[in-house]
C-alpha cells in the first residue's frame, strides 16, 4: 500500500496520505485510489496545489470524464474541467437570481449527480480555488450506513421499489426560478426508473435517492413522497453526514453511487466560491 486513508469522522469518509503532486498513476496506485474510494465514499486530499492538467489525471484514474454541455463553463485548455463558480466571467460576484446563482442554489438539495441518466456518473471532483470564510460548507451523507440503520419494516417496504429520477421534475423543483425547458430540451431528459436500494460490486447495499426524484414508480403519488421524505430524514441525520469545510488547495472526490451531497448555504452574491470540477463517467446501470 502507498496509501494511507485516514478516517474523516462518523467513520466516514477518509483522508488520502501519500498521494504526493507529480507521483504517477500507475496501475498499483489507480487500484488502490478506486478501492478506497469505494470503502470510504468521499476522499480528501489537503494542501496540494494541482494544475488543472494534473486534476485532468486524477480524474482520469477513476474512469473516462465527462465533458458538460455548457462550452462556457469550461474550463479554456481543459473542457473536461467545469468552472464551478459564483465569479461571473467579468469578474463581478453573481446576482442572487441570476442563472448561475440559481443553478449552484439547486446544489442545495440533497442529491447524487446525474442520477436521472440511464448510466449515472460514478464520482464527482471539486478542487477548491477560492472558498468563503463562512458557509459554503459540502455535507456528505453515507446511504450504506443509512441503509443498514433503517427498521426492517421500512427496509422491507423499499427493498423492492424503483425510484423515478427526472431532470425536468427537480428543475422544476429548484428553489430558484429557472427558465422552463421547451418541449425539445425536455425529450433530452426523459425520466429513469432505478432501484431505490441499490446492490454493489461487492454485495453491499446502499439508498439511492436525493433531490433528482419524483416519485415512487407504482405508487400512489402523494403517499410515494411522504414515504421518500421519510427515508430521506433518517438517512441525512447527523449521525451519517461527514461536513467538509473547505480550505483552497482541497480536492475532494466522491462516490455519487453510494452518497448524497448537499452544499451548504453561503452568502453568494458578496462572496467568491471558485471551484473545479471533474465528473467521472458511469459505467454500470444501477442495479
Ligand atoms: C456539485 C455539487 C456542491 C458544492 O458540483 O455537483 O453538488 O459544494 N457541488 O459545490
Ligand atoms: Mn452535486
Amino acid at each position: 500500500m502507498i496509501l494511507e486513508f485516514e478516517p474523516l469522522s462518523n467513520n466516514f469518509g477518509a483522508r488520502l496520505h501519500g498521494l504526493d503532486d507529480g507521483r504517477v498513476l500507475d496501475d498499483g496506485l489507480i487500484n488502490e485510489l478506486r478501492s478506497g474510494l469505494i470503502e470510504n465514499g468521499v476522499l480528501l486530499l489537503r494542501g496540494q496545489e494541482i494544475s488543472p492538467a494534473r486534476l485532468v489525471q486524477l480524474g482520469r484514474a477513476f474512469g473516462e470524464l465527462e465533458i458538460l454541455p455548457e462550452p462556457d463553463k469550461r474550463h479554456p485548455d481543459h473542457p473536461e474541467i467545469f468552472d464551478l463558480t459564483n465569479v461571473r466571467k467579468d469578474g463581478a460576484v453573481v446576482d442572487f437570481e441570476e442563472p448561475q446563482a440559481v443553478f449552484l442554489r439547486g446544489t442545495e438539495r440533497w442529491h447524487t449527480d446525474s442520477s436521472f441518466r440511464e448510466i449515472p456518473c460514478l464520482c464527482t471532483m471539486l478542487y477548491a480555488l477560492e472558498v468563503p470564510e463562512s458557509g459554503g460548507e459540502t455535507q456528505f451523507a453515507n446511504m450504506y450506513a443509512a441503509f443498514k440503520s433503517l427498521p426492517t419494516s421500512l427496509r422491507n417496504e423499499i427493498e423492492d421499489k424503483k425510484l423515478v429520477h427526472s431532470y425536468v421534475y427537480s428543475r422544476a423543483n429548484n428553489p430558484g426560478r429557472m427558465d422552463p425547458m421547451s418541449p425539445e430540451e425536455e425529450s433530452k431528459y426523459p425520466p429513469v426508473a432505478h432501484p431505490w436500494v441499490r446492490t454493489h460490486a461487492d454485495g453491499r447495499k446502499s439508498l439511492y435517492m436525493g433531490a433528482h426524484v419524483s416519485h415512487v414508480e407504482g405508487m400512489d403519488l402523494n403517499e410515494g413522497r411522504a414515504l421518500i421524505q421519510e427515508v430521506l430524514a433518517g438517512a441525512t441525520e447527523e449521525r451519517f453526514v461527514y461536513q467538509h469545510v473547505w480550505q483552497a488547495n482541497d480536492l475532494v472526490v466522491w462516490d455519487n453511487r453510494s452518497t448524497l451531497h448537499r452544499l451548504r448555504p453561503y452568502e453568494i452574491t458578496e462572496r467568491r466560491r471558485v471551484m473545479h470540477r471533474v465528473t467521472v463517467a458511469g459505467v454500470d446501470p444501477v442495479v
